[in-house]
């Protein structure tokens, strides 16, 4: 900590060496999470969850982000709307519960009723000069893509990051899997006891595979083989690409993480064969559910989708993992790890949802305690930032681009064309 009482952060950023981790003050002080959450969060589409999720009229989930709670609600009219837990009243939360089902958001407090379209209808004994329709709910910006549901927090006049260019990008990777038309079959939380940026640090590269994730790298040939037989595992890799970019499956990454360094929300799609016999990510490689969307071959890779710092979704050609980070507090972060399959199948017949959850439950189980541990060094008078290696690309990328937004810098790429 003391550390963080002496130095600004105008000259923390600005003294950092490219290709480290950061200062210490950067994972464990509160005045610059909060700078975060205006710099990077606020600015950001942050994915709420799976539309299934909320079936009927007046189903709704609340997310609380960035010292805000958001209510996400299917309306009477089956839209999905977005509003800041916020009553016009007093200022009240108005829904208490993390999800439900409510005919109407009616505050707790003096019990003001908004619609499901966030109209005030009912406020009793107000003066006659008190008009209700002047009073509606605050609403949250809201996006649905493939069935995902993002909100945006940033106020009318702020910087935005923009959806249109990442959906475009994309469709290519994304449509065959109708995501749209998926359900949840599982989804867990893994309370992290670490700041938010060495939770997607840790995400971002696959150095501590062999070492932390003995499943995980038995399922993923690239963990070893890129190590051990780099040349053999990139002709196999690009053979794989020929192969289904010629049958017009998308397999080739979509590498521009280095060319959205200046946006407020970068973003990556990265493909590659999982294993020679595996045809999906699990235990034995069978597969575990059918087919997704409207897929006509397993070309049995695995695909990633990056969203800006804190959304990843994991796609097998028979499920979907959807990782969603949150950040706490500069020392508690939240993970949640969702699992789709298509909406149509059917459990026991179609698929064993333990099956389906393996590798990412015990690999994020290992992640969180690594993470936990990490912080701890972190906050140590001893730790001093230290060098990433070839591996870690993905993070140093990352950590280039923070450095660059909390600098209000636009473009520092360390080196174009980074991976995962
Ligand atoms: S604060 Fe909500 S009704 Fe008074
Ligand atoms: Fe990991």
């Amino acid at each position: 900590m003391a550390q963080s009482a002496q130095v600004s952060l105008e000259e923390l950023v600005a003294r950092h060496t490219p290709g480290t981790s950061l200062e210490q003050p950067f994972y464990t002080d509160p005045a610059i999470f909060e700078r975060e959450l205006d710099t990077i969060v606020r600015s950001q589409w942050l994915f709420v969850e799976h539309v299934s999720s909320l079936p009927g009229k007046g189903d709704y989930v609340l997310y609380d982000i960035a010292g805000e709670s958001i209510i996400v609600v299917r309306g009477r009219d089956g839209e999905i709307r977005a509003f800041f837990n916020v009553c016009r009243h007093r200022g009240s939360r108005i829904c208490l519960a993390p999800r439900g089902n409510v005919r109407t958001l009616t505050c707790p407090y003096h019990a003001w009723v908004f619609d499901l379209e966030g109209k005030l209808i009912h406020a009793a004994r107000m003066a006659d000069d008190f008009d209700p329709g002047d009073w509606p709910l605050h609403a949250c910006r809201v996006r649905i893509w493939e069935g995902m549901i993002f909100i945006n927090l940033a106020d009318a006049d702020d910087e935005i990051a923009d959806f249109d260019q990442i959906e475009a990008a994309f469709e290519r990777y994304a449509k065959s899997y109708r995501l749209a038309d998926t359900k949840i079959i599982h989804q867990a939380t893994y309370p992290t006891d670490a700041n938010w940026k060495l939770a997607v640090e840790n995400f971002r590269e696959c150095y501590h595979c062999a070492p932390a994730h003995p499943e995980y790298t038995m399922v993923n040939a690239y963990v070893n083989d890129g190590e051990r037989e780099p040349e053999k595992r990139a002709a196999l890799v690009s053979d794989w690409v020929e192969e289904w970019e010629a049958k017009g499956v998308a397999a080739r990454d979509l590498r521009q993480w280095g060319d959205v360094m200046d946006l407020a929300q970068p973003y990556g799609v990265f493909r590659q064969p999982i294993r020679e016999g595996s045809w999906t990510l699990s235990q034995d490689g069978q597969p575990v559910a059918p087919l997704m969307g409207d897929l006509k071959d397993w070309d049995k890779g695995e695909t990633l989708l990056i969203v800006g710092p804190l959304f990843y979704i994991y796609l097998a050609n028979d499920h979907a993992a959807l990782f969603r980070f949150t950040p706490v507090t500069e020392k508690h972060s939240e993970v949640v790890v969702t699992w789709l399959v298509r909406a149509d199948a059917r459990e026991g017949r179609d698929y064993d949802t333990d099956k389906v959850i393996w590798m990412w439950d015990v690999t994020t189980i290992e992640d969180t305690k690594i993470i936990n541990d990490n912080q701890l060094g972190v906050n140590s008078r001893r730790y001093t930032p230290g060098r990433y290696s070839e591996r870690e690309y993905g993070t140093r990328s990352f950590i280039a681009w923070y450095i660059a937004r909390m600098g209000g810098k636009t473009v520092i790429p360390t080196r174009p064309n980074v991976g995962p």
